[in-house]
């Protein structure tokens, strides 16, 4: 029997990949002992025939392929001319890769081979899967969908937790009880979407933020996908995630190939926290760049919220001087600033300067930005064009569409067909040239649009064409100015995957500025993404989403533990608002190498708090984050039980915000212990098992505790 078995740390995985069967995973879950066989595996796994159904019990496999006649899922289905559609691949290969390998097999009667990469990262326990399928016959393939792999998991994770949302919702939670049948996401939005984040998790009923088991699996990829778990009903369970195709969207000619995106998979022991722990840590040393991750990211400020497409080049500046007197390091000027772009009717496509507007051009702005000791981004929105546009003027045919059907209406603009290598050239010249002519080092690369009917000239299917042509041209522009950050954003986090992260360095994670639904907003982000990455600004008091009015002390709170921006008026905040958000500024730059290299530990509360902290790899120092939602229907809330601190070392613990803050009934046991002031020093084994005592807040209140370990 032929195996391929990879062990990390805590993590070992198994593929079956026998000679006249297809490949399967046969084992993934904790590290078990080197001395355990994966012949004494298999043999655990026999399973019978049974009366009603097949006389064999059914085999799975990781395409579960319409070959093995399985009557409930299918992961592969492809024909030629409505023939060969029934492979089986068999005779699997194996050749290794340093930490994995690849499984290659080939179906002789349909002409088609399936070959499988797989690596399990031995720091992270991280798993990644990709295939591709290839067409070795002599007439063309049409591929109608493949999932990425359909992958066998223990019938004990009963619980399935989605995420789901909407814009300036992004990242909400669902978790539910699995059922039989199916559980399907399906995303046809030609972007990550809103509504259905490419991943899952399954988990078993008691699982929480730091216990239980959980596997996680993303799909990193920014365009339609499908995300499945079936119960079938001899009760084995299948996840399978998968890009989703449009009716003859893959052609495959002779020889040609289809490559799957990436499933990114982890298996956690101790719950949910310790899952995001593995993802961060794939994020971080697998797809943003060293050189960038080696620089402390720069405190933002951004002005869409200030001036939205009222650009002046002096009240700029003066928001420029203000900002950087806070503190501010990069200041990212908007939509607006190009061709005829005074609202969101017009000039999306032509990115030149907008003479109405800058008639010395950016200079005078990028300069005094740079004056100040800031460094300049731009906002661009490159795969977009306005019908009211010189561009589609030129070229109404670059756009994405179906013939005799009328757009769908979309903030008045239409998508721009990017895998035309004329369009990608246009696009590229553009945005190198404003970056030539300027001292920018970083882009805002909006995307605002569904691409609701996404045909090419020639009326076939473009959308995944599409994803790699954002993927290549975001690739050649860091190519020819490597010193450049790009922010992934799409009206808001419609675009925050592991896939688009390959070629860029944060994504904005929501239009809401609203420090409570931030708060959920960057919890559910915080599951995949490590805080480093997600952009988080400090909005108006007024917040112009929800019509919320929140305190500077909630709002800083709030930005203070991602990447820190800011993005309301300047010019009209209170004057005391603006010295509390200055020294929020200094307080996250004290803090953010810990933030933005930590390992994360949400805590589990009461629904009305939300805990989240960041603790130093070595343990030797923490912040965490405690806010009070809404108001609390006992006298006292409960205690909050940090977690990840050495148990064996004593901590200096201090409230660092809001700063002198003023308890609701003093002496609480933040002035008893002068948690505000000297601090005082605990055991990491008490403040994690007996917790502390919660003095009683204002809805609307986040405290930032700071622990630093104590040596002796
Ligand atoms: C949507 C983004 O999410 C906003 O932050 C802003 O950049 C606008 N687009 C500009 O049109």
């Amino acid at each position: 029997m032929q195996y391929l078995r990879l062990d990390s740390a805590d993590t070992m995985v198994v593929f079956s990949c026998e000679q006249d069967a297809p490949p399967s995973l046969l084992y993934w879950g904790k590290a078990l002992a080197k001395n355990v066989s994966v012949d004494e595996l298999a043999k655990l796994s026999l399973r019978q025939g049974m009366h009603g159904v097949a006389d064999v019990s059914m085999p799975l496999s990781l395409a579960m392929e319409a070959g093995l006649g399985h009557p409930m899922v299918q992961g592969l289905s492809a024909h030629r001319e409505g023939k060969d559609w029934g492979s089986l691949f068999r005779g699997a290969k194996v050749e290794t890769l340093p930490h994995g390998a690849k499984i290659i097999c080939r179906d002789e009667q349909t002409r088609l081979g399936l070959e499988y990469r797989v690596e399990l990262d031995p720091e992270s326990g991280v798993l990644r899967i990709a295939s591709t399928l290839t067409n070795y016959g002599a007439t063309p393939l049409d591929l109608n969908e493949m999932a990425t792999a359909c992958l066998e998991l223990p019938q004990n994770m009963t619980d399935i937790i989605g995420f789901s949302g909407r814009w300036t919702q992004e990242f909400g939670r669902e978790r539910i009880a699995r059922t039989s049948g199916s559980y399907v996401r399906e995303n046809r939005s030609g972007r990550t979407s809103h509504f259905s984040y490419p991943a899952l998790l399954l988990a078993t009923a008691d699982t929480n933020e730091n216990a239980g088991e959980v596997y996680g699996l993303h799909l990193a990829w920014s365009g339609n996908h499908r995300l499945r778990v079936d119960t079938l009903t001899d009760g084995r369970v299948i996840a399978n995630l998968g890009a989703l195709l449009f009716p003859g969207e893959i052609r495959l000619a002779p020889g040609e190939s289809y490559a799957s995106p990436e499933i990114v998979g982890a298996y956690s022991a101790q719950g949910f926290s310790a899952l995001s722990r593995k993802f961060h840590q794939h994020v971080r040393t697998k797809l943003l760049r060293a050189e960038m991750r080696a620089k402390p990211r720069p405190v933002h400020y951004n002005t869409w919220e200030a001036v939205y497409f009222d650009h002046d080049t002096d009240r700029l500046k003066e928001l420029a001087t203000k900002a950087a007197a806070l503190g501010v390091e990069r200041f990212v000027l908007d939509d607006g600033w190009f061709g005829a772009r005074r609202n969101d009717l017009a000039g999306l496509g032509d990115w030149v300067v907008s003479d109405d507007v800058y008639p010395l051009g950016l200079r005078p702005l990028v300069d005094h930005v740079t004056g100040l000791g800031m460094e300049m981004g731009i906002w661009f929105e490159p795969e977009m064009v306005n019908p009211d546009s010189d561009l589609y003027r030129a070229h109404p045919d670059w756009v994405l569409g179906a013939e005799a059907v009328d757009q769908v209406p979309f903030r008045t603009q239409y998508v721009l067909d990017i895998s035309r290598p004329e369009v990608a050239d246009y696009l590229f010249d553009r945005i190198d040239a404003v970056l030539r002519d300027h001292d920018i080092r970083y882009i805002k690369w909006d995307m605002n649009r569904d691409l609701s009917h996404p045909g090419g000239v020639d009326g076939a299917v473009r959308a995944v064409a599409q994803v790699h042509a954002l993927y290549a041209l975001l690739d050649r522009i860091r190519g020819a100015h490597p010193q450049v950050e790009i922010e992934s954003c799409s009206s808001g986090g419609a675009r925050a995957d592991m896939g688009v992260l390959a070629h860029s360095d944060r994504v904005w994670t929501s239009d809401s500025n609203d420090a409570l639904d931030r708060q959920n907003i960057q919890r559910g982000a915080s599951f995949f993404l490590p805080p480093e990455t997600m952009g988080c600004h400090v909005g108006p008091a007024h917040c112009h989403v929800t019509g919320r009015r929140i305190s500077m002390a909630m709002r800083a709170a709030t930005a203070l533990t991602g990447h820190m921006g800011l993005e309301l008026n300047l010019l009209t905040e209170r004057e005391a608002d603006l010295f509390q958000l200055k020294a929020a500024i200094t307080l996250h730059k004290q803090h953010r190498s810990l933030l933005h290299d930590g390992d994360i530990y949400r805590l589990d509360t009461a629904p009305h708090h939300l805990a989240i902290g960041v603790v130093a790899r070595d343990k030797s120092e923490a912040l965490f984050s405690l806010s009070y939602m809404t108001g609390d229907q006992h006298v006292l809330p409960g205690r909050l039980q940090f977690a990840g601190l050495d148990p064996a070392r004593r901590y200096h613990l201090a409230l660092i915000w809001p700063e002198g803050w003023p308890a609701v009934k003093a002496p609480s046991l933040i002035e008893k212990l002068d948690l505000s002031g000297a601090g005082a020093v605990f055991n990491g084994a008490a403040l994690m098992q007996a917790g502390m005592q919660l003095p009683h807040a204002q809805p609307e209140t986040c405290l930032l505790f700071h622990l630093k370990a104590i040596l002796g």
